[in-house]
């Protein structure tokens, strides 16, 4: 899991609230990174403390050990048919309530449990809101390794600038929980986020792109005068 160092008071506030929004019986969808920490530890107090009966489908093998390591009951997500509630953080979230996802190269999964879910709600701080997605972060892309070649042919073709991301204290680039690459694009206003996402998702050997698009019904934005909500028409 990323480290809550940055912004962490506001990102607990966001976790904090979408932890209160599940309910006794729900199958919840759980995100990854340092705002969905949060959620998973408020999460795990109303297990252990309010005898909350719930059970989690994970988006990540760090999601799962969290939830497991606090006593959150973890079902796998190919056992499940829908989820009541998912809760998941942004890199990037747009006017529209669209956003980019896969800062932890989770997305895959990630997007998995979001069309699975029957309410889904974006947990983020402040700084994510942007006037267009990939302002301030780039396009997560998962790759089938053997696919990096054409991949690549393909972006160029298509004149995007992109790199292949790498490892920290690792050789070599970042292995998804699925085996795959990532490669992250350079995203220039303006552009057609639907177009770009379907020609993308087009080429052979794209598992998923981090393009959330008509997902969240909900964002909590924590920002510093307080928790915003922003509701999908
Ligand atoms: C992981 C994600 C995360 O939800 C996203 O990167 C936001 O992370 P954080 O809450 O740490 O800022 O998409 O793949």
């Amino acid at each position: 899991m990323k480290s809550a160092s940055s912004n962490s008071e506001l990102k607990k506030q966001a976790g904090y609230w979408a932890a209160d929004q599940v309910n006794n019986g729900d199958v919840v969808g759980v995100g990854t990174g340092s705002t969905v920490f949060f959620f998973i530890e408020r999460l795990a107090e109303r297990v252990n403390k309010e005898g909350l009966k719930i059970k989690a489908v994970t988006t990540s093998f760090q999601s799962s050990c969290l939830c497991g390591e606090l006593g959150i009951p973890v079902l796998d997500i190919s056992s499940v048919k829908y989820v009541d509630i998912a809760v998941d953080g942004a890199d990037n979230i747009d006017s529209e309530l669209d956003v980019i996802k896969g800062g932890g190269a989770a997305q895959t999964l990630e997007k998995i449990v979001a069309a699975m879910a029957k309410k889904y709600i974006i947990i983020a701080d402040e700084s994510k809101s942007v006037d267009y997605l990939g302002e301030t972060f780039m396009l997560p892309v998962e790759v089938l390794p053997k696919a990096l070649s054409l991949v690549s042919e393909r972006l160029d073709g298509m004149g995007l600038e992109y790199a292949l991301r790498m490892g920290k204290a690792k050789d070599g680039p970042v292995v998804t929980d699925n085996g795959n690459f990532v490669i992250d694009i350079k995203l220039k206003a303006p552009y057609n986020k639907a177009e770009l996402n379907s020609s993308i998702t087009m080429i052979p050997g794209v598992v998923e792109t981090g393009f959330f698009l008509g997902y969240a019904q909900t964002v909590c934005l924590a920002c510093k005068d307080g928790l915003k909500f922003l509701n999908r028409k």
